[in-house]
């Protein structure tokens, strides 16, 4: 099998950015399993299911028609067809995945799926489980995290570039509360795979994190 990368972590650790320079740098494929999360939520808000039902939204995830497509370096998510890459970050989706991926079946019809991104000549897999569920037999795991107020501070950043403000208290009070979801749930919650390295990218900035993570690529 060709190798994973596995980069997982909370909110705002950076690891998005980080798994996607490191896929470039390698020229390994990219798996950014939030975003299946994501779709998966799009897909249920459009048809207006209820985000209790269970059997409903693990059939939408088993089902989903989706394709990620690579164009200028930038990476697009197509739901049945149509680019979907901006309404999949939009708060109301955001909000919804994180229920969505709260459900054991959601999980698991999402699971073969994640692992066909495995392709030669290798996989950078970004998310919450890559580690500990989804490539569990993966040579290099990173667990990347860096304090609640860095991340608010990265996401107020991100946020001014796009002309919206936002209060760092809500932010800070909005990284608490996804923590708290990520990390408490029953399945797979968020936590380091007992062999990986875990960095803490607080006060590093992501050109630091990459040579640091490249280093241990290459040991
Ligand atoms: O990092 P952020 O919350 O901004 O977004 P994301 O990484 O795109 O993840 C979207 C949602 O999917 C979050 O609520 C995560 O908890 C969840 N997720 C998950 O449960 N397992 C993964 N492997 C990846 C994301």
């Amino acid at each position: 099998l060709p190798p994973v990368i596995t980069i997982d972590g909370p909110s705002g650790s950076g690891k998005g950015t980080i798994a996607r320079l490191l896929a470039d740098k390698l020229n390994f494929s990219l798996l950014d399993s939030g975003a299946l999360y994501r779709l998966t939520a799009l897909s249920a808000l459009n048809r207006e299911v209820d985000l209790t039902d269970e059997a409903t939204l693990t059939e939408i995830a088993a089902n989903l028609d989706i394709r990620f497509d690579l164009r200028d370096g930038e990476v697009s998510a197509l739901l049945e067809g149509q680019d979907v890459s901006r309404d999949i970050r939009m708060e109301r989706v955001s909000m919804a995945a994180s229920k969505v991926a709260a459900m054991p079946g959601v999980r698991a019809a999402l699971l073969q799926r994640q692992r066909d991104f495995r392709q030669a000549p290798g996989l950078v897999a970004d998310g919450r489980d890559m580690g500990t569920t989804v490539f569990p037999d993966a040579p290099v795991k990173i667990f990347l995290t860096a304090s609640a107020e860095e991340r608010a501070r990265r996401r107020s950043e991100q946020l001014r570039e796009k002309g919206v403000s936002v209060s760092l208290r809500d932010l800070l009070e909005d990284i608490r509360a996804r923590d708290a979801r990520d990390m408490n749930r029953a399945t797979s919650p968020l936590a380091p795979a007992e062999d990986a390295v875990e960095l803490d990218s607080t006060g590093v900035d992501i050109d630091g994190v990459l040579q640091i993570v490249l280093q241990l690529v290459r040991d």
